[in-house]
C-alpha cells in the first residue's frame, strides 16, 4: 500500500497490534517495527508475545530474559525487542505495589501466588498492556509496538485493565479476605476448616486467605495503575492496528473488534489484511487463461509433454488439474474481495500483504512483509 501506514507509525508513540488468533499479529508487529526503525529512525521497541521459535532465534531473542529488551541487529537502525513474560510481569507489579519488603517477599513466596495470578481472567492481556505502559513511560523509546496474546475473545484485551481495577475494588476480594479473619474465631466454621485442612493439606485455606489479605494491602496501587493503563488505550498517542486474514471467521472478528474499539473511543488506526490472495488472480484475463488451458489442443499438450519428457496423458492431466484448481482459487479471491469491501469502511487506513512463500522467520522475511504493508523501500532492504 502507501506510505500512510508509515505516517501512522510516525505520528504515534504506542501501537497495539491485535486481532484473532493466528492471523499474523506477531509477525506484523515485528515487520512494522523493522520498517519504523529503518525508515523513520528513532528508538523502536517491539514487545512480542510467544513468537515462533525460528523467528525468535533469527532475531536473537531466544536467550532474552523475559521483559528485558534486547537490541536486534539491524544495520542503521535502533530496533529493540522483548518477549512478554507474564510471570515476570506479575512479579514486577508486586514489587512495585508491595508496601514493604517483608510483605513483598511473603506474596512472592506464597505457594498460591503463581498459580492464582496465572488464572486471573485476562492475566496475559493485562500484563501486556501494563508492559506497554511501563515501556512507554520509561521514555527510552520513540515508538513502542505491542503484539497481543492470542485471546479467546477479542474484547478480553480491551477490557483487561478495567477488569483488573474492578477486581481490586470488588466486593469479591473483600469477601474472600474479611470472612476468613472472622472464620478463624468462629466456632461454627472451625470444624469446616479442620476438615478442609485435612483434605486439602493443612495450609491450603490459610495460604488462600493470606494471599488475598496480602493482595488487599496493594489495592490502592493496583487500582491506580490499572486506571492509568486503561487511559493509555484511549490516549491520542496510542493507535490500534487490527490484523485479519480474509477468511470468514477472522474477518468477522476483525469487524467486531473494529466496532468495539469505536464504541470504547479507542483509536483504530489501521486494518492489516494479511495472507491475502494476489489481486491478479481476480483479473478476467486470468479466468480466460484458465478456460483456455482446459481446452488445449491435443497437439499443444503433446508438445508440452515432449518438452517436459513425460507422457502426453500425464501432461494433459496436470494442465487440466491446475486450470480447474485455479477456478477454485478465483472463487476464494472473489469472496475475499467481498470481505475486503466490508472491512475497508471500518478503518481509516487499510494495508494488505499477500501470503508470502514460506513462513516469515527471519529479518529478510520481516522486511519483505513490512515493505508490502508500507510500500516503498527501506535503506538496506535486500529482498
Ligand atoms: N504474509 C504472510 N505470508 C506468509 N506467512 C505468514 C504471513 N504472515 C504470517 N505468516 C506466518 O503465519 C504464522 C502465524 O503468524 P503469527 O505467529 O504472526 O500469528 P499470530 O496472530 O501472532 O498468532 P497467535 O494468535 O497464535 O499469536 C507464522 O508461521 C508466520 O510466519
Ligand atoms: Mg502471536
Amino acid at each position: 500500500m502507501t506510505r500512510r501506514l508509515l505516517d501512522l507509525l510516525d505520528t504515534k508513540e504506542m501501537v497495539v497490534v491485535c486481532g484473532s488468533g493466528g492471523t499474523g499479529k506477531t509477525t506484523v508487529a515485528a515487520a512494522l517495527g523493522v520498517q519504523a526503525a529503518t525508515r523513520l529512525g528513532g528508538r523502536v521497541l517491539v514487545l512480542t508475545v510467544d513468537p515462533a521459535r525460528r523467528l525468535a532465534d533469527a532475531l536473537g531473542l531466544a536467550g532474552a530474559l523475559g521483559n528485558t529488551p534486547v537490541r536486534v541487529d539491524v544495520p542503521g537502525a535502533e530496533l529493540w525487542m522483548a518477549m512478554l513474560d507474564t510471570k515476570a510481569g506479575w512479579d514486577e507489579l508486586i514489587r512495585r505495589h508491595a508496601p514493604d519488603p517483608a510483605l513483598r517477599e511473603r506474596v512472592l513466596a506464597n505457594p498460591l501466588y503463581r498459580n492464582i495470578t496465572g488464572r486471573f481472567v485476562n492475566s496475559h492481556d493485562y500484563i501486556a498492556m501494563e508492559q506497554l505502559h511501563e515501556l512507554h513511560a520509561s521514555g527510552q523509546y520513540d515508538l513502542v509496538i505491542i503484539d497481543t496474546p492470542p485471546s479467546r475473545n477479542a474484547l478480553d484485551l480491551l477490557d483487561a485493565p478495567g477488569r483488573m481495577r474492578e477486581f481490586f475494588g470488588s466486593a469479591l476480594l473483600k469477601w474472600l479476605t474479611v470472612p476468613y479473619r472472622s472464620r478463624l474465631f468462629n466456632v461454627a466454621t472451625k470444624p469446616f476448616n479442620q476438615i478442609a485442612d485435612r483434605i486439602l493439606g493443612s495450609r491450603f485455606l490459610q495460604d488462600i486467605a493470606e494471599f488475598f489479605v496480602l493482595f488487599r494491602t496493594m489495592e490502592a496501587g493496583f487500582v491506580q495503575r490499572a486506571t492509568e493503563v486503561e487511559r493509555l488505550l484511549v490516549d491520542d498517542r496510542t493507535t490500534f492496528v487490527v490484523v485479519s486474514t480474509l477468511d470468514p471467521a477472522p474477518a468477522r472478528e476483525a469487524r467486531f473488534l473494529a466496532e468495539e474499539l469505536r464504541r470504547r473511543s479507542m483509536p483504530l488506526g489501521a486494518m492489516v489484511l494479511n495472507r491475502t490472495l494476489p489481486a491478479e488472480v481476480r483479473r478476467p484475463v486470468a479466468a480466460r487463461a484458465a478456460v483456455a488451458l482446459r481446452a488445449l489442443d491435443p497437439g499443444v499438450v503433446g508438445e508440452v509433454a515432449a518438452t517436459a519428457a513425460v507422457r502426453p496423458a500425464a501432461a494433459a492431466h496436470v494442465i487440466d488439474e491446475v486450470a480447474r484448481r485455479f477456478g477454485e482459487v478465483q472463487s476464494v479471491a472473489t469472496r475475499e474481495a467481498e470481505r475486503r469491501r466490508e472491512l475497508e469502511v471500518l478503518a481509516p487506513l487499510v494495508a494488505e500483504a499477500p501470503l508470502l512463500a514460506g513462513d516469515v522467520h527471519d529479518l529478510a522475511g520481516l522486511r519483505a512483509l513490512g515493505r508490502r504493508l508500507t510500500g516503498g523501500r527501506e535503506a538496506g532492504g535486500s529482498r
